[in-house]
């Protein structure tokens, strides 16, 4: 086999062919299922008679061709290992294929494969391929026809996408369902689903009048689990409305939860197929943040059907403009129906440990990449997340009602074609009469910009004088950066008075809560009429996704964490607290010296406590400590076991100081009422377990008595869990294990629960995690097949970071073993799961060359291009 090659954005050329219509029928079967299709295709009209057609087509055995019903003989096309190509085409004419396909052969997930017997599809991004010869872009956009064939008993359930058109019985016991799109798509949009599948249905009329029909199509025994699911879905319909204009265009709307999956959900046009874990949901079975994240990707998926269905990316490298888009929508819906500042603290405190660790590490990428191998390796969290972040940036650049038009202007300009993400932006210069060309360099230069920021006050002047700098750090491809039009929101907060001060600047008001705009290296920015000395308050709402340092004092973090009027930067100034403590702390770890903790940090917990807390989720996320991954962010090299042993000091240290504060906010928050995933009861518990994990921390029989009662309490999933965690992550073995075991018992026929099972014991802390792993690897419950599972148990442990870690090399190695297995099984999981060990220049010298040993090792085997992208990567 040949090394794959990089493809270039630069090479990008619209299609020769387009397909206007495509018809489809599937004879199914597990090992060998018939695909026919007829593909009505015609030239570009600009391009010249006699350029040969090519078709992509992987895995696929041809068993018939004919052009215009005339059968090609074996001289007239040729197979390759990619696809199919006909030399000699008319400029208009209909292909008919027939192919055959094993969907249950099928491990990658990626094509027609089977799910607990079930049959279903995953066709992004280039998985149309695995099922026929098709040209597999998404610039090709055709209208289908589909028929799908399968036993009347096995398979009752027949969906594809668009509307149901006819049915009927055949002979042997086998019947049919023919469904028609009239939406045109590229390929990577169509689903098919077949099986035993029981749906709950509802009902959505839109504004302009259409009776929606909602389906959602579950096996039996998952029917109690649907009604989050569909109240999210009715949820995000109206608001897409009530905030974009943007009405449902047929008259069904399906979704279908499947056990097999290799992410959380997909859009296909009216048949939405979604990883079981982001769909089904119980009190009993799932978490707060188990409901959030259904609520969020159902309306994330629906949300999709203009944001990448009606208008839809050209080419891959652009990949951002649906998913960027897509998730700013998404976060904005979950902010209006959630606790909004408690949903942004959450958004950037996951982006500030995981997206930035992508953008310091080997993979870094712009959030529109000029090449790849495998575009599989770009479902990334700089395309999603990143891309998300600057579509906020441009709303908050060109504020709400420009950004508004520019998007009608978008879905109007583009509806029903494939564009870039230029033809996005220009929508949006258009509407705001904006200049956005420097802006638009964030989509094409890789790194986390960093800003040094210095400010000082000139008393006799009342003038506030603020330098900032920006650099951006060289990432693998692009050595020199230029700088980027950087928007930073913020107040000055007078240190007398405690409220923000008006800001005028060059002469202008700027209110007393401003952006002002870095396009150069370095500007400086002159405040007047600056009444007292101020603290300035940087990128309120992380107002670009940047580090930003500024070199506070302690006393200046107390002081914001108190009186700034943003909520994001009062936590944020908690955070930076905290982690000047933290390093303090790692330093007297490593250099053997005994550990003191900052006052200042206890006293500023004692006032959170104390305090009648508005929003009491917010209060939760203020009491929780940076995570050991964040901190390790922040530091030049990574040392786990001092990050571990100093985060678990201040920790403890705290419980020990406010162990009755702690005790009173448990109490205050327990609430026996019915379970609801609604903000005021989430916010609660959340309070309630953040005081119960400090309370165990110090592992005092009160904090283990309130633990061991919750368990058994057994009242729903968020708090059931919480003490299981905390049970199973203490030192005490004779509770851990006996919870586990009542646990493990009574769900062990719910998978999902048992997802939880796995993840609670392999990341606890004690030595005995990575045999756990290995023990748990022969659970029944158990399959490397299994995405879900895999990551519940692999993904869970590599996230352990003491024992991940190991100093012997042992989680390596273990990680290691299973990336190899999964090659061959799922090489777009395998890629995924090595991630951790591709950060290996974060560690020290020793951990360096365990991990760079795996990955050579890993490197040794015949690699799918997945996992050889990421490899070469990593070891470049
Ligand atoms: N487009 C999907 C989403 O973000 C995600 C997706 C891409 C996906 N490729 C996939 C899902 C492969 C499952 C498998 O909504
Ligand atoms: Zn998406």
């Amino acid at each position: 086999m040949s090394e794959p090659q990089p493809i270039y954005l630069s090479d990008y050329r619209p299609p020769a062919y387009r397909v206007t219509h495509t018809e489809l029928t599937f004879d199914l079967d597990p090992a060998a299922t018939r695909v026919k299709a007829r593909l009505h295709v015609e030239r570009h009209p600009d391009r010249e008679a006699g350029a040969p057609l090519e078709l992509d087509g992987e895995q696929l055995a041809l068993k018939a061709i004919a052009i215009d019903g005339q059968p090609l003989g074996e001289d007239e096309y040729a197979l390759t290992e990619r696809g199919l190509r006909v030399e000699r085409v008319p400029a208009r004419f209909l292909l008919d294929t027939e192919v055959e396909i094993a969907p249950e052969d099928n491990t990658a997930l990626e094509g027609l494969y089977q799910s607990n017997g079930m049959y279903c599809t995953q066709c992004e991004a280039e998985g149309f391929r695995r099922i026929t010869f098709y040209p597999d872009r998404p610039d090709v956009m055709a209208t289908f026809s589909t028929t799908v064939i399968g036993d009347a008993g096995r398979e009752p359930v027949l969906l594809s996408n668009g509307n149901p058109v006819e049915r009927g019985e055949l002979p042997g016991g086998r019947h049919f369902v023919t469904w028609e799109d009239p939406h045109p798509k590229p390929c990577y949009l169509f689903a098919l689903v077949a099986g035993d599948l029981k749906k709950v249905e509802d009902g959505f009329t839109t504004a302009g009048g259409r009776d929606v029909t909602l389906q959602i199509w579950v096996e039996e025994e998952n029917l109690g689990k649907t009604d989050h699911a569909m109240a999210s879905l009715k949820r995000a319909m109206r608001w897409d409305e009530e905030t974009y204009g943007r009405e449902y265009d047929l008259d069904l709307f399906m979704i279908v939860a499947v056990n097999d999956f290799n992410m959380g959900a997909m859009e296909n046009k009216g048949l939405n197929i979604f990883n079981s874990a982001a769909v089904l949901t119980h009190p009993d079975t799932a978490t707060d943040a188990a409901f959030q994240r259904v609520e969020g990707i159902v309306a994330h998926e629906y949300f999709h059907n203009w944001s990448g269905n009606r208008v839809t990316c050209r080419d891959w490298f652009q990949l951002s403009l649906k998913e960027g888009f897509t998730v700013f929508r998404d976060q904005c819906f979950s902010a209006d129906t959630n606790s909004a500042p408690v949903k942004r603290i959450e958004e950037v405190s996951f982006f500030r440990t995981a997206q930035f660790a992508e953008d310091a590490g080997p993979t870094a990428h712009p959030v529109r990449p000029d090449h790849y191998i495998e575009i599989g390796n770009f479902y990334t969290l700089t395309i999603y997340e990143k891309g998300a972040e600057i579509v906020r940036m441009l709303r908050n650049l060109v504020g709400w009602d420009a950004f508004r038009r520019g998007s009608d202007r978008y879905f109007e300009r583009f509806d029903g074609q494939a564009v870039t993400i230029e033809d996005f932006v220009a929508c949006m210069a258009e509407a705001s009469g904006r200049d956005l060309s420097q802006f638009l360099r964030w989509y094409d230069q890789a790194g986390t910009p960093e800003i040094d920021a210095h400010g000082e006050y000139d008393y006799a002047n009342g003038v506030y004088r603020l330098v900032l700098r920006q650099r951006t750090p060289a990432t693998p491809g692009q050595p020199d950066k230029r700088p980027l039009h950087i928007p930073i929101r913020l107040g000055l907060v007078g240190t007398k008075t405690g409220r923000d001060l008006p800001l005028t600047l060059d002469g202008e008001a700027l209110g007393t809560d401003g952006v002002i705009h870095l396009h150069e290296e370095e500007q400086e920015f002159v405040f007047t009429e600056v009444a007292e000395a101020p603290v300035p308050s940087l990128a309120r709402n992380f107002s670009a996704p940047v580090k930003l340092h500024f070199p506070y004092s302690r006393e200046d973090l107390a002081f914001l964490q108190t009186h700034d009027s943003d909520g994001f930067n009062r936590w944020d100034a908690g955070q930076r607290l905290a982690l000047l403590a933290l390093d303090d702390l790692i330093a007297a770890h490593r250099n053997g010296v005994e550990k003191v903790m900052d006052g200042r940090v206890v006293e500023a917990f004692r006032a959170l406590l104390a305090a009648e807390p508005d929003d009491k989720a917010v209060l939760a996320e203020m009491l929780t400590l940076p995570s050991e991954a964040y901190i390790a962010e922040q530091q030049p090299l990574v040392d786990v076991d001092a990050i571990h042993a100093a985060r678990q000091f201040v920790k403890q240290s705290l419980a020990l100081a406010l162990r009755d504060d702690f005790l009173r906010v448990y109490e205050a928050n327990r609430r026996e009422a019915p379970y609801a995933p609604e903000p005021e009861q989430i916010g609660e518990r959340s309070l309630k377990n953040v005081a119960l994990s400090y309370l165990m921390s110090i592992e005092d029989e009160e904090g283990i008595e309130l633990a061991r009662r919750q368990f058994e309490a057994d009242h729903n999933m968020t708090d059931v869990r919480a003490a299981l965690t905390l049970l199973v992550h203490s030192s005490r073995d004779d509770l851990a294990d006996p919870a586990l075991r009542a646990f493990g018992e009574k769900w062990a026929h719910d998978p999902l629960v048992m997802d939880q099972w796995f993840s609670i014991q392999v990341s606890r802390p004690q030595s005995d995690a990575l045999e756990r792993v290995k023990f748990l690897m022969d659970h029944p419950a158990f399959s490397l097949t299994n995405p879900n599972k895999v990551r519940a148990l692999i993904g869970a442990f590599a996230q352990n970071r003491i024992n991940f870690h190991r100093a012997d090399g042992e989680g390596y190695r273990l990680l290691a073993d299973v990336v190899i297995e999964l090659n061959r099984l799922n090489p777009e999981i395998a890629a995924r799961l090595v991630t951790p060990l591709t950060r290996w220049q974060r560690f020290d010298e020793t951990r360096q060359d365990l991990m760079k040993g795996e990955l050579e090792r890993i490197r040794g085997e015949a690699l799918s291009p997945n996992l050889y992208e990421v490899i070469e990567k990593a070891l470049a």
